[in-house]
């Protein structure tokens, strides 16, 4: 028997249009990728303000955060990991209907993940944006003494020491951390939403 048997789904009585409408913006999903101090959070949190001072309404969904509630729940396993982008791609889909732009912060290691997690928030609203930095980097940067930590054997499942990080086949975008500063990744990602007509 299924679980969500006896459950009926109320449509709402605004639609995700009329919030855009009201907002007068569309609402998206971008979805960054990459490794543990790749820039992630530091990248889509800058994003946010320049989002922010153009009146733009958006949420940072950030993976340390969300990993404090509403995931407190969930580990560094694969299986918990899978969970932990479900849950936050569902979560994503709600902002988006709700007429925000989110920017997610989850390393996201696993393609199946993320392409499930297109699926879940739709693909015309789901951008991918891979943040790319070289393992070494990123361990040279360690700004959490966590590369220290896996290498020493503290953390087995780490990502990219002793669990996979699966690159992006074909993200829609590509920024490289190490070789441009944080203002210019964030022009590059206004460049792009402008470019699409989405800001
Ligand atoms: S995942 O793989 O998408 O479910 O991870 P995420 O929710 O983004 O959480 C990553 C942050 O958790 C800290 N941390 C770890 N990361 C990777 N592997 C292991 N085993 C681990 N344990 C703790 C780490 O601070 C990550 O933050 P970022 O911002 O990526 O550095």
């Amino acid at each position: 028997m299924s679980i969500q048997q006896n459950i009926i789904w109320h449509d709402s009585a605004i639609t995700k249009e009329d919030r855009r409408r009201q907002n007068g913006h569309h609402s998206f999903v971008l979805w960054f990728t990459g490794l543990s101090g790749s820039g992630k959070s530091t990248i889509s949190n800058a994003l946010a303000k320049e989002l922010y001072d153009r009146r733009i309404g958006n949420y940072v969904l950030d993976g340390d955060n969300i990993r404090n509630g509403l995931n407190k729940d969930l580990g560094f396993s694969d299986k918990d990991r899978t969970e932990n982008i479900r849950r936050i791609s569902e979560v994503s889909k709600l902002f988006v209907d709700n007429g925000t732009v989110v920017l997610t912060a989850f390393i996201s290691p696993f393609l199946e993940d993320r392409k499930k997690a297109k699926e879940i928030v739709g693909e015309d609203e789901f951008i991918e944006v891979f943040v790319n930095c070289p393992l070494e980097e990123c361990e040279k940067r360690d700004p959490k003494g966590l590369y220290i930590k896996a290498r020493n054997g503290e953390i087995p499942d780490f990502t990219g020491i002793g669990s996979p990080y699966e690159e992006p086949d074909q993200p829609d975008l590509t920024i490289e951390t190490s070789e441009q500063s944080i203002p210019a990744c964030v022009d590059t990602i206004i460049e792009y939403l402008e470019r699409r007509q989405l800001i």
